[in-house]
């Protein structure tokens, strides 16, 4: 499937290049019949070939005869008997919908625990904690774990840049910018525990250490840069020493299980150990883009941390459902991949829950992204609330692993 990905790349490649060398052509005379025809060739293969792949696809939606029935039932009471975690992200809005609090018992807030958006106007000292706090209220009121995302995270990059520390940084002198910024992350990381001290206890301390282009190797984010490269551990100490009761979590994006990238986080993760760093858990966040995973060798690797003695979660999934449009029925399709994962994550009792990067189709951070084809609809819930087939494999599953099943008529009748 790699490779496949490789030749397409490739082929957009050369026929950029043609369409460059052609363009040259049309202004040098000899050549300008060629350069014109083979400019407007190219150029008319390129609109065809990109408008097919940006017309949304449409699917089948046969799940709709039953979703007066699924929407009638809901699956948090099996998961809360298993001790397990199955979430979404949330705000209040979400948390506050039967459909939310009667299915999940965990949330992370998207957005509203990260750095920028705890500053007040994103400058750097003062806390507005109100969008993060009412998030994390209404959740517990509902008895709903709160996950912490996150404490540390060296992307900041786009509306996420904020507070731009490199530019904070910029008012110290050189030799006391390394000083500065770890006086800065003792403070926020301090304030942040004891503020959600008792309410939060499980945080992705560190979120994405590895460099998304260079495979395997860490972002020389901003912490690398001035805290040196061993600033994971520094943090996760830190931390710890601050709210020993808190699971420490390192969360990192994977495309594949048996590549350097993977290989990269667990030796990443298996060092922190070695060195005797206060880590609990890793988050393997499993936003499913470009191809679906081998699943043997993703339940091979949750075991390699288990045998680490770490657990695990899958922190941010999202699966699009044109990945699975070589199926008679890809919404069925994508929900069997979904209870694969939770078939995998079940049978390992390291590995925690499970939390879904959306709770309904409605908003869903690949939309943005307009050079992915869609549909992406990769939730549990539509556009229009419909329980999709992903929401019934579920339902079955916890069903069956709580060692309640039932019978397919009964299901009907619901
Ligand atoms: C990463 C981050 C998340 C979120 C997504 C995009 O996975 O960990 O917090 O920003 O990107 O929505």
């Amino acid at each position: 499937m790699e490779s496949k990905i490789a030749l397409i790349f490739v082929i957009l490649l050369c026929l950029i290049l043609v369409l460059i060398i052609s363009l040259v052509l049309m202004f040098w005379k000899r050549f300008r019949k060629t350069g014109v025809r083979s400019f407007f060739s190219v150029f008319f293969l390129l609109l065809i070939l990109s408008l097919f792949h940006f017309i949304p696809r449409h699917f089948k939606r046969d799940y709709l005869s039953k979703s007066a029935g699924l929407s009638q039932i809901s699956f948090r009471s099996y998961a809360d008997s298993l001790h397990f975690y199955i979430g979404s992200v949330g705000n209040v809005e979400a948390i506050t919908n039967p459909k939310f609090y009667n299915n999940f018992n965990s949330v992370t807030p998207e957005n509203e625990l990260k750095m920028g958006a705890l500053f007040k106007n994103s400058e750097i000292g003062e806390y507005d904690f109100s969008h993060a706090d009412s998030i994390v209220n209404s959740a517990l009121s509902r008895n709903i774990r709160v996950r912490g995302h996150a404490l540390v995270w060296g992307k900041l990059s786009g509306v996420f840049k904020r507070p731009d520390l490199d530019h904070y940084l910029k008012d110290f002198p050189i030799e006391e910018r390394s000083n500065a910024l770890w006086n800065l992350m003792r403070n926020y990381i301090t304030t942040l525990l004891k503020h959600y001290k008792g309410k939060i206890y499980v945080w992705d301390v560190v979120n994405e250490p590895l460099d998304f282009r260079k495979a395997g190797e860490l972002e020389k984010n901003v912490y690398y840069r001035y805290l040196g490269e061993n600033y994971i551990a520094r943090i996760f100490r830190l931390a710890h020493s601050i709210d020993p009761d808190v699971k420490l979590y390192l969360n990192e994006q994977l495309n594949s299980y048996d590549d350097k990238r993977s290989e990269a986080f667990y030796n990443l993760v298996r060092k922190l150990k070695d060195d005797n760093v206060p880590i609990n858990g890793v988050g393997i966040q499993s936003h499913i883009i470009y191809m679906l995973p081998n699943l043997d060798e993703f339940e091979s690797y949750l075991q390699k941390f288990t045998a680490l003695g770490l657990e695990a979660e899958i922190t941010e999934l999202d699966a699009r459902l044109i990945l699975f449009r070589k199926n008679p029925d890809p919404y069925k399709a994508q929900g069997e991949f979904y209870g694969s994962l939770l078939r995998i994550c079940i049978n390992n009792p390291f590995c925690r829950g499970i939390t879904f990067w959306g709770f309904t189709d409605n908003h869903c951070w690949f939309d943005n992204l307009i050079w992915f084809t869609k549909p992406n609809e990769p939730y549990l819930f539509d556009k229009d609330m419909n329980p999709k087939p992903a929401f019934e494999e579920l339902y079955r599953s916890f069903q069956r692993y709580s060692g309640q099943t039932i019978s397919d008529n009964d299901f009907i009748n619901y």
